[in-house]
């Protein structure tokens, strides 16, 4: 074991890591987006895989859910297995009316109420950002691809259910996200804080405005416009 959590050998992933949430979505990027796959991590399920697109080594890796998961699997890759990239690709809720269901959305920056920055190294400023090389990287992708990209700030939260569902219209206009999501917080924080970069796009998979949800097959769709995205910017 290389780390408590990691079962790989040390130079077993790429540089470039993708992390769905999902260890089964990481399972079916491998499998459908990779060539010369191998997979290098079952620890606890969390599912890793290192193959090539186009000829250029890439990993992926899920994070499981929640900033504390992200953070230790991060922290992992970016320490003991010198990654130097990870891209989250993941889902969120709209806060904006502006957002529609399926939009891809990419974080050029975080608020949280978290307390993970200052446990982890005592910086209480609740705002983290990307790496503003991958985010110029990912904007060409979309570009290039002729595929829409949304680009706004991104509240990574440490509560699923809310009491009070109506608690996003104060965090939309306090500090102008556009959407929720779980992880991108901790990630941008250790890409920071170990001199990495990290980066973040999402598929709006459900409206706290509209209380709609996306079909699995829609969902799958608009998945498929973000890989495209992340692995061209990966590529190219
Ligand atoms: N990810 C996708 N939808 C979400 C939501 N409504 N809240 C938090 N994370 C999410």
């Amino acid at each position: 074991m290389m780390t408590p959590h990691i079962e790989a050998a040390s130079d077993a992933f790429a540089k470039t890591v993708l992390m769905p949430g999902d260890p089964l979505r990481a399972k079916f990027i491998a499998e459908h987006y990779l060539d010369n796959v191998k997979q290098v991590n079952q620890v606890r399920n969390m599912l890793a895989y290192t193959g090539t697109y186009q000829g250029v080594p890439v990993s992926v890796m899920g994070s499981g859910m929640g900033m504390p998961s992200i953070g230790i699997y991060s922290w992992e890759l970016f320490t003991v297995y010198e990654v130097e990239h990870i891209i989250r690709i993941g889902s969120c809720g709209a806060y904006s009316p502006e957002l529609n269901l399926y939009d891809v959305l990419l974080a050029d920056r975080v608020f949280s109420e978290t307390t993970f920055g200052t446990v982890q190294n005592g910086d209480p400023n609740p705002f983290r950002s990307p790496s503003p090389e991958l985010n110029q990287r990912l904007i060409q992708s979309a570009h290039a691809l002729s595929l829409p990209l949304k680009t706004g700030t991104v509240h990574s939260c440490d509560v699923f259910y809310r009491e009070n569902s109506q608690d996003f219209q104060r965090i939309l206009h306090t500090h102008q996200a556009l959407a929720v999501e779980m992880e991108a917080f901790a990630l941008f924080h250790n890409a920071q804080v170990l001199g990495k970069h990290a980066a973040c796009l999402l598929t709006v998979s459900d409206s706290l405005v509209t209380a709609e949800a996306a079909s699995p097959e829609a969902r799958q769709t608009a998945f498929t416009r973000m890989m495209d995205i992340a692995l061209h910017s990966i590529a190219n």
